[in-house]
């Protein structure tokens, strides 16, 4: 199975909550390593740029002021199927919608306010890594 990285950020909500230990531990007992982390307050230009494929979308105002309302923590997981993994431990984007056990259904309310962010495809991961990670921040580890 193929190692990949991806980009993961703990959104204000959790932040607020005091869930970043309670996020971390379950991303490192899936078998993910953090191998990049950084916490920091999302400047409006930042969110939009980050979000910026969701431009057009009805919720772009909204999703935009909620991610830059307090600080983020940014980190880069790393491990077999990385990506869909982060995806299946994060949960459903609407935690209404999210299994239990996963983060969403178990820590966050609203869909607006869901506790995470995980990239969705190879592509998508490299360009968000790329955009908050400098390669020679990276810490790979066998
Ligand atoms: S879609 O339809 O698949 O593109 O949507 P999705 O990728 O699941 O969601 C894109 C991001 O927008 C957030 N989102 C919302 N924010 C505010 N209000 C509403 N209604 C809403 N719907 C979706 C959602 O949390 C996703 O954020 P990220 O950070 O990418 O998980």
């Amino acid at each position: 199975m193929a190692v990949e990285r991806t980009l993961s950020i703990v959104k204000p909500d959790a932040v607020g909550r005091n869930q970043i230990g309670e996020i971390y531990r379950r991303f490192e007992s899936a078998g993910l390593r953090i191998v990049a982390a950084r916490m920091l307050h999302l400047s409006r230009e930042q969110a939009e740029g980050f979000y910026a494929v969701h431009r057009e979308r009805p919720f772009f105002e909204a999703l935009v002021g909620f991610m830059t309302s307090g600080p983020v923590m940014v980190q880069v997981l790393e491990g077999e199927e990385a990506i869909r993994k982060n995806r299946e431990i994060m949960g459903a984007t609407n935690p209404a919608e999210a299994a239990a056990g996963t983060i969403r259904h178990d820590l966050a309310e609203t869909i607006d306010a869901n506790a995470v962010h995980g990239s969705d495809a190879p592509e998508t991961a490299r360009d968000e890594i790329a955009f908050f990670f400098r390669d020679d921040e990276i810490h790979s580890r066998g």
